[in-house]
């Protein structure tokens, strides 16, 4: 089985028209991804999914970890999860303030037997951890929480997902959430709308997080392959379903058979694979 690896990066908005944000986002996603293959030939897909988010985090031009959008009473709360298509254990952490990279906390959380924390507590076992103070706040969030930008900028987070050679398959997404919302708003990311995985696909979810969770997006679209489906007509048709509220969604997936697919409901979403040579969003 030749690796696969594909990543997203959130939504690239048709009213931002920053040219240089778009190639920005280009070659962070093109380098990005090209370490994560790298990573993926020696590494299984569990690893290689958390390495890959963990420098999406990193990157300051996507909405997770460093860069993450800030809640209306001004404080970044930050949620990643992680799925293991071979055991199929879940674990993640939804609203956690002042970490560097959220998703290495979620992998914590597998060795556990509790294993979503949230606020406070999912902040306590980080510290616990090892996990030191840090900021992941930049001026840019700042200015924007400041202007209060309007919706269209809002839609971020990130994610991979990885077939390794012996024909594993792993899954992780991690965001900043939506920008503005309600203190303690809840994303999908860290939810099994959002991000999940068995041994027939995974995975994992960006756009509307309310909408994401209303059509149950990841978990469906898994078990629609599971069934029998080809990974686009699952996807397909758990699009055509989030039509009945008119959802607004973006997901990246790949299938055991070696389908690799990406799909967005509204323009654009941003992302880059890897399988032989590199793909990116244009
Ligand atoms: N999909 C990220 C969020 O809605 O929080």
């Amino acid at each position: 089985m030749n690796p696969k690896i594909i990543i997203h990066g959130g939504f690239f908005s048709e009213s931002n028209t920053n040219q240089e944000v778009k190639i920005a986002k280009q070659k962070a996603l093109v380098d990005i991804v090209t370490k994560g293959a790298a990573y993926l030939n020696n590494h299984t897909a569990l690893e290689s999914v958390v390495y890959t988010v963990s420098l999406l985090e990193d990157c300051a031009l996507f909405n997770a970890g460093l860069g993450s959008q800030i809640q209306s009473d001004g404080k970044i709360r930050m949620s990643a999860s992680l799925m293991d298509g071979v055991t199929e254990k879940f674990s993640g952490v939804i609203n956690i303030k002042d970490v560097k990279n959220p998703i290495q906390v979620a992998v914590k959380l597998m060795s556990v037997d509790d294993k979503v924390l949230s606020g406070s507590g999912a902040l306590d076992f980080a510290r616990q951890n090892g996990f030191h103070y840090y900021n992941p706040e930049t001026p840019q969030r700042r200015g924007e929480y400041e202007k209060k930008l309007n919706d269209s900028i809002r839609l971020g987070t990130v994610g991979a997902v990885a077939l390794d050679r012996d024909g594993k398959l792993a899954v992780a997404t991690s965001t900043g959430g939506k920008g503005f919302e309600i203190p303690c708003r809840v994303s999908d990311s860290a939810t099994v709308a959002g991000n999940y995985a068995n041994n027939s696909a995974a995975i994992s979810c960006t756009g509307v997080g309310e909408d994401i969770v209303s059509g149950a997006l990841a978990a469906k679209i898994v078990t629609r392959v599971t069934d029998g489906f080809s990974l686009e007509n699952a996807i397909g048709k758990s699009f055509e379903e989030l039509k009945h509220f008119d959802g607004f969604a973006g997901v990246i997936g790949i299938s055991a058979k070696g389908e690799m697919f990406h799909f967005d409901s509204h323009p654009h979403m941003v992302w880059a694979s890897f399988d032989e040579e590199v793909s990116v969003f244009v």
